[in-house]
């Protein structure tokens, strides 16, 4: 198993060098990630390279036993570019470049841009081919920003529409320009829809789709070279979790694996539903394991900086992300930088480069890694259930949230929140996704439905599934116009519901309703469907009078399997534990384990044996009763009933029987 740091050696004094990499050997450190920001280290000037630095920094890593992932460099451009070409800035919504100085800030049309990354990519590729510890590469540096609004930039988002369209009256009709007069007579008429409060939904929708679309060609353009002339490398590239600007499935597909940031240190400590969700969600872009490239280090922020993280934490994060299916562990950063925007966002090592408490916190982790290594090889998250996470979906409530506060990532949350708290895993997967391995589907938020989509859905139930999908289900086609019949549309019978009205439920507004045995009341604020149990069989009761005649959950049996539809947004998180519990339980889905507030369980597992990972979120004591006997591989310790687990303590149980 790697594990490492991000390492700047262009920061530091070369005398320094021996001694950062003798720390990482003696931390059991045996990677670190370099180069995304070095451009001008290595093209000083146009066309003429100089690796010198990195060749020294390398044979120095490579002495202590030290691999390294290279970055293209392409995330900072120099400042010889900017000035010899000053259309390599993106252009901004009021018609100004970007200044440079600070990074992400380059147009992706402009042509010499473009060359030029091409070139110090394949002076790279050749130059690092075969030195012997460089094993891999990491694409630019999280890839999303900026929109660039130039006119290169206008004229290739035409001709992508009428690549796309073929025809205006294709267009007219895809975007519905009947409306305000909008009818577009030729291509070049076509502005950006930047205002996506105003502008046309389905131009706003066609615009993100393009421009994630303009950012993967990008990033191809270097992967094709790198494929090429590096053969023995692997090339990945570091994903932001659950950042939405681009279709990550897409940016994912050209790559041998997923790498991600996680920054989980915010506030006080909590539960970390979202860097659970972002594993999940990075799991899913390729079906398989990823790696952490930068993860949290220290206080962290530009101006003024967070927290520290507390004596076990960053051990404890760690194990969260392995248990979701990182193969790869990578701080951010080693030390922390004495000059420029990042001096507060803090590594390792302090300002001062002492080898202190969150390096010996590392160090500790990094060699119970390696203890676990050779067990966890080849194992996987295996899930039952699968959620549904779709870009066009994310981007139309982006543009229309339709009630307040929307989002496709909140929608999941509840669910997952609910999932997380009993011990069951999820895969998050793209839409069209092969579902019949599953025994529940979860599709919140599934707004962008387009009609063989919905069949396929219809098809999964019928063949045995168990669905729920929930309030805005299926409202818009793949063009972003609303479909033309009664909600849920094409699944109507499906779910066995009508839906022929529905609300925002905001401004202080609420209803009330029960749901479960217990007849316990809870509370609907955001939204709220009006759904009629045609077929169905109705699961709560509202209590507000004119709402009485209709369900805000329900369940309709059909084929081998049943739909559920949950028409309501509820402010308390049981009534998600107890909707899901009763969805595992007609699933026949059992939690991994009874846990306790704040302690998470997932199990992976391959041909080599089954591991279960019990992570503590919170900084006090927890007790968890296993279901099941086995090692506890940290320490040895034959582990049976209850286990308990100091705050931010883990556990990992090989599971015998
Ligand atoms: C990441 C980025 C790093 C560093 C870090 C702290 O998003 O990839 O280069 O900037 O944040 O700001
Ligand atoms: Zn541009």
């Amino acid at each position: 198993m790697y594990v490492g740091a991000d390492y700047y050696p262009e920061h530091w004094n070369r005398e320094r060098w021996p001694i950062d990499a003798g720390l990482m050997k003696k931390a059991g450190f045996n990677v670190v990630r370099l180069a995304e920001f070095a451009w001008v280290n290595m093209e000083p000037q146009e066309g003429s390279y100089d690796f010198e630095l990195f060749d020294e920094a390398l044979s120095v890593l490579h002495a202590n036993g030290i691999s390294a992932i290279m970055c293209t460099p392409t995330a900072v451009m120099p400042a010889w570019l900017a000035s010899k070409y000053p259309e390599a800035l993106a252009m901004k919504g009021d018609g100004t470049r970007h200044v440079w100085g600070v990074r992400k800030d380059n147009c992706y049309c402009c042509d010499d841009y473009n060359r030029l990354s091409e070139a110090v990519t394949r002076a790279m590729a050749e130059h690092f081919a075969d030195v012997p510890n460089v094993i891999g590469w990491q694409t630019d540096n999280e890839f999303g920003a900026p929109t660039c609004m130039c006119d290169k930039c206008l004229a290739q988002f035409q001709a992508w529409l009428k690549d796309k369209y073929g025809s205006l009256d294709s267009l007219n009709a895809a975007w519905g320009t009947h409306f305000w007069g909008h009818r577009i007579k030729e291509w070049s008429e076509i502005p950006f829809p930047a205002d996506s409060n105003a502008h046309n939904p389905s131009a706003c929708l066609d615009w993100k789709r393009f421009h994630s679309w303009l950012v993967v060609e990008f990033q191809r353009d270097q992967v094709k070279i790198l494929r090429r002339m590096c053969p023995k490398h692997f090339i990945t590239h570091n994903f932001m979790g659950l950042f939405s600007g681009l279709d990550y499935y897409d940016l994912a597909s050209d790559l041998d694996f997923v790498s991600w940031d996680n920054y989980p240190v915010w506030g006080k400590p909590g539960i970390r539903y979202d860097a659970s969700l972002g594993a999940d969600v990075m799991r899913g872009l390729k079906g398989k394991n990823f790696w952490i490239m930068e993860q949290t280090a220290g206080p962290s922020g530009w101006g003024t900086f967070g927290r520290n993280p507390r004596p076990g934490e960053i051990r404890s994060i760690t194990y969260q992300q392995l248990a979701h299916g990182s193969d790869g562990q990578v701080w951010f950063r080693w030390r922390t930088c004495t000059a420029g925007r990042e001096q507060y966002w803090h590594g390792l090592l302090g300002h001062d480069g002492e080898p202190l408490r969150r390096y010996r916190e590392a160090a500790q982790t990094a060699s119970e890694l390696h203890k676990l290594a050779p067990h966890l090889a080849g194992t996987k998250v295996r899930a039952e259930i699968a959620i549904i996470y779709d870009y066009d979906s994310i981007w139309s409530l982006e543009i229309q949230p339709g009630y307040p506060e929307n989002s496709v990532v909140k929608a999941i949350g509840r669910y997952y929140g609910a999932l997380f708290r009993s011990g069951v895993a999820a895969d998050i997967v793209p839409p069209g996704t092969d579902l019949s391995k599953y025994r529940l589907v979860l599709a919140p938020a599934f707004h962008v439905v387009p009609d063989a989509v919905a069949d396929s859905l219809d098809e999964y139930v019928k063949s045995g599934g168990i669905l729920l999908t929930d309030c805005r289900f299926a409202v818009k086609d793949e063009n972003n116009l609303c479909h033309e019949r009664t909600l849920p549309g094409k699944l109507s019978d499906t779910f066995g519901i009508r839906i022929e009205e529905y609300e925002s439920v905001d401004g202080g507004a609420a209803y009330h309703l029960s749901y479960g045995a217990e007849g316990k009341e809870f509370t609907v604020e955001g939204y709220t469907d009006w759904v009629t149990a045609m077929d169905a069989e109705s699961m709560g009761k509202f209590y507000d009078g004119h709402l009485s005649s209709f369900a805000p959950v329900t369940r309709h049996g059909v084929g081998k399997g049943v739909a559920w539809y949950c028409g309501v947004v509820v402010t308390e998180e049981e009534f998600y534990d107890n909707l899901v519990r009763d969805l595992l339980r007609e699933a026949g889905i059992e939690p991994v384990a009874d846990l306790p507030n704040g302690v998470e369980a997932t199990m992976r597992e391959g041909e080599v044996g089954r591991f279960l990972f019990i992570v503590n979120h919170l900084d006090m004591a927890a007790s968890v009763s296993l279901p099941c006997q086995g090692t506890e591989l940290l320490t040895d310790k034959h582990v049976a009933g209850e286990i308990s687990l100091a705050g931010f303590g883990v556990a990992v149980v090989r599971v015998e029987g």
